[in-house]
């Protein structure tokens, strides 16, 4: 396939562990993250203004980028408006939805807790996916709004005290509920990964979506399924190019410039 890039989008920096493991596993790929900050938070906005917003984003971006592919590292994006962009768009798109159907496979009877934004708890494409994966099971919803913005904000500035704080009023929601699987909704939460398995009970396992999304990468791009590896290839080594381009305004600029300089991404400024 050409060497166009392959272009990640979310709201912010939600994408940014699924871009990562993504350019660890194809080092032959050149890579785009684009954070749309001038929209964020996407998970508290309506179905019309979301759909509307990504497809003039995703139009920029085939204008201004012409990728081969388009990953909507976003639940929230994905629930919304993936059909949508499919019908709309000559060219693949991967979306990233819930991993309701490992945990429906994994958990089997029990229960099953989805943390997510508020718009993925409620869109029917959600109660879609519970029907058809995990109809055997009980499936509790959370919406992490607080965590979006925590993640987005002030991560790469907080304390370890101050993330395991932030993770304890959902870790307790859950355990009241006795869930056996958690499931990570929302790219955002990634980043909280560790603190929620430090905080919740050692029987409930962590479900998130990065290797099952770039498994689906590297299916497309490559027409068949590769086996995933991530932290062995040194991408500093690679000659293929990583950017990272905001959309709003410049007054965080040096919040971004942080995140791309973390993920080891050139700052492209505005898109
Ligand atoms: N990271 C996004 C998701 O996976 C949404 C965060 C937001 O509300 O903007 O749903």
């Amino acid at each position: 396939m050409s060497d166009n890039p392959i272009v990640f989008i979310d709201s912010g920096v939600g994408g940014l562990p699924y871009l990562k493991m993504a350019r660890e596993n194809m080092p032959n790929e050149n890579f785009v993250y684009v954070a749309d900050n001038k929209n964020f938070p996407y998970g508290e906005k309506s179905t019309k203004e979301l759909k509307k917003l990504i497809i003039d984003l995703i139009e920029k971006i085939i204008k201004k980028i012409d990728p081969k592919l388009v990953v909507i590292a976003c639940n929230t994006a994905s629930v919304v408006a993936l059909s949508t962009l499919r019908e709309k768009f000559g060219i693949p798109f991967v979306g990233v939805v819930p991993a309701i159907k490992p945990a429906g496979e994994y958990v089997v009877n029990g229960t099953i807790g989805l943390l997510a934004t508020t718009k993925t708890v409620t869109d029917p494409y959600t109660d879609d996916l519970i029907n058809q994966f995990a109809s055997s099971c009980k499936v509790e919803k959370f919406a992490g709004i607080d965590l979006v913005d925590f993640v987005e904000n002030k991560f790469l500035t907080s304390t370890e005290k101050e993330k395991m704080e932030v993770v304890f009023q959902a870790s307790k929601y859950f355990e009241n509920l006795k869930i056996d699987a958690l499931v990570l909704g929302c790219t955002h939460f990634v980043y909280l990964k560790d603190y929620f398995k430090k905080s919740i009970s050692k029987n409930v396992d962590i479900i998130d979506s990065v290797e099952g999304v770039c498994q689906q990468i590297t299916r497309i791009i490559n027409k068949e399924t590769v086996k995933l590896d991530s932290s062995l290839i040194d991408i500093s080594e690679s000659n293929k190019t990583g950017l990272f381009y905001i959309t709003g305004n410049q007054f965080v600029i040096s919040k971004y410039q942080n995140f791309s300089k973390e993920f080891r991404l050139t700052w492209g400024g505005k898109l």
